[in-house]
């Protein structure tokens, strides 16, 4: 992440001093899947906290193919930010289950929040950021109540709140939601030739940036796009369109 930021400020140094380096603001880009899904994709959903950071914490997985927010595990209808009545902040992930499985994303899930806390993921307090798997077929429910089961095994001291519920509507958020970190970050956007908010949600590219951005992904995942990043600088534009 150091690099990163050297490399953002000598790009913001040169375009401001030096012209000649041939730093320039990338023409807008058509996304491409980094890799196209042998077969069908496999949705699930999470509700782990802020749906902002758990979006970030899904996004990097080699053979997640793309993330979104929204809210589920409630019954209100039209749930907005604002005014989300009894569901949860959920992160929606899409998933090619010839590269990763349930079982894996379950891991990622327990390892992204604590699942103990009450009401609340750290600061942010209150029953919409409470912790849900969502569960379609009889497989991953099993699946689900046998890794809480583990989960809870760790220590005794404290209840794992963790619900498993069944998979049910899934309200998409509000577009200023999804990608959330990537978006705030605009040297990144700059990057992949600020790509539109459409794009943004289906883009498995975004998605992987949105968990750089958050520094998400692992440590072998954030190195290759620092040499990424650091290529496309040195080589002055065009765009990032792969990982
Ligand atoms: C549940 O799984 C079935 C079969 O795999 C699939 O057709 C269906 O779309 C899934 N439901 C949801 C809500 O993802």
């Amino acid at each position: 992440m150091e690099l990163f930021f050297l490399l953002f400020l000598l790009a913001s140094l040169s375009s401001l001093s030096d012209p000649a380096l041939g730093i320039r603001l990338p023409d807008p880009i058509r996304d491409r899947p980094l890799r196209a899904p042998s077969g069908p994709v496999k949705v699930a959903v999470f509700a782990l906290g802020s749906f902002w950071r758990s979006e970030a914490s899904f996004g990097c997985l080699p053979g997640v193919v793309r993330t979104s927010v929204g809210y589920s595990g409630g019954s209100k209808p039209n749930p907005e930010y604002r005014n989300l009545g009894d569901h949860a902040e959920c992160v929606m992930v899409e998933y090619d289950p010839n590269l990763i499985q349930f079982k894996q994303l379950l891991d990622v899930f327990w390892a992204s929040h604590d699942s103990r806390q009450v009401f609340g993921q750290g600061p942010d307090v209150g029953d919409q950021y409470r912790s849900i798997i969502f569960t379609n077929g009889t497989l991953e429910a099993r699946l689900a109540a046998a890794s809480k089961e583990r989960e809870q095994t760790k220590s005794r001291s404290s209840i794992v709140t963790t619900q498993i519920l069944q998979i049910g509507i899934f309200h998409p958020a509000e577009s200023e939601h999804q990608k959330f970190e990537l978006k705030r970050n605009r040297f990144l956007m700059q990057l992949i030739g600020n790509m539109p908010e459409d794009e943004l949600v289906s883009s498995t590219l975004a998605a992987k940036l949105n968990g750089y951005a958050a520094e998400l992904c692992s440590p072998e995942t954030q190195k290759k796009i620092d040499a990424r990043i650091g290529d496309i600088l040195k080589n002055g534009w065009p765009v990032l369109r792969n990982i």
